[in-house]
């Protein structure tokens, strides 16, 4: 008999009931794992998408599998680099889920100053620019809803993720200052914090974490990644993108400036 630990994800069952006809949200890292799953999701509310990532070819694929969904996902190629432009792009919105991110795994002394800036622009500074850029229409309307993904990395550190761990960590505390400040205006603001979740940004670590870890490649996924969690498996994009549908119902209205924790029971240790 195979054991239940390490049986692939629980098949999907219906999603919670969510209506977000009339609302536009603006979803970042559209184009990959977690993103995209989030984009369809609150398509799926019908909500109108703006579906932000530089991987235009991403974003098209996207549009093309969202095709005939309640809501409509409207691709914008964007590098969030560019932090005028991203203010920029989220004037407007209703819901903003901030989740593009990037990883590079190097023991400090080796990690390059460029790659750790370039990870704090993106996972950190973009999200303050775009949280910026929405709360004026947010606050006139008064509503708005606001869903950083973070990660177990929000809570915990591992070590050889000094600019990951670091932005994330960053990233938990402006989502409960922007709770705060929006609490009086109708905006709620909550992190997401998945272990790992099978995406391409997990796909693509795993010659990164052998190498830092000494191990073969093959070893990574039961003696690094899974090492923590309680539950030996990954987690799906789909799940991660339930539970931000979730901050954007109406029983959520109470729920703000906290972490929504998917990991598997790894900081129950
Ligand atoms: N995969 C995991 O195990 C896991 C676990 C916890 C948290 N997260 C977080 O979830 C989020 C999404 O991760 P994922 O696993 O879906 O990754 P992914 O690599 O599949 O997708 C990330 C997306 O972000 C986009 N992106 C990166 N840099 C960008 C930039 N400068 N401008 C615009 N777009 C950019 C990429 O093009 C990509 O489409 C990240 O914030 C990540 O830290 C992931």
């Amino acid at each position: 008999m195979t054991p239940r630990s390490i049986l692939p994800a629980q098949g999907s069952s219906l999603p919670l009931p969510l209506d977000l006809g009339g609302r536009t949200a603006l979803v970042t890292g559209a184009a990959g794992g977690i993103g995209r799953a989030c984009a369809l999701r609150l398509a799926a509310a019908g909500a109108k998408v703006r579906a932000v990532d530089r991987d235009a070819a991403g974003l098209e694929e996207l549009a093309e599998a969202a095709r005939g969904i309640a809501g409509a996902v409207e691709p914008h190629v964007l590098d969030l680099t560019d932090l005028n432009a991203a203010e920029l792009a989220a004037a407007g919105t209703d819901v903003l889920v901030n989740n593009a991110g990037l990883q590079l795994v190097r023991p400090i002394e080796e990690f390059p100053p460029e790659g750790f800036h370039t990870v704090l622009t993106v996972m950190l500074e973009a999200p303050f620019r775009l949280i910026r850029g929405a709360l004026p229409h947010m606050y006139g309307q008064g509503w708005g809803r606001i869903v950083n993904v973070s990660s177990v990395h929000g809570l915990r550190a591992s070590a050889f993720k000094s600019a990951y761990v670091a932005a994330k960590h960053g990233l938990e505390g402006l989502s409960k200052t922007a709770a705060l400040e929006g609490a009086p205006h109708g905006v709620t603001s909550n992190c997401v914090n998945p272990a790992y979740v099978r995406t391409p940004l997990v796909e693509k670590q795993l010659a990164d974490q052998a190498r830092a870890h000494g191990l073969p490649e093959e070893r990574v996924l039961s003696e690094v990644l899974l090492q923590d969690s309680a539950v030996k498996r990954l987690i799906e994009p789909e799940d991660v993108a339930e539970a931000v549908a979730y901050l954007c119902s109406p029983h959520a209205s109470f729920v703000t400036g906290t972490s929504l924790v998917l990991d598997g029971g790894w900081t129950a240790h």
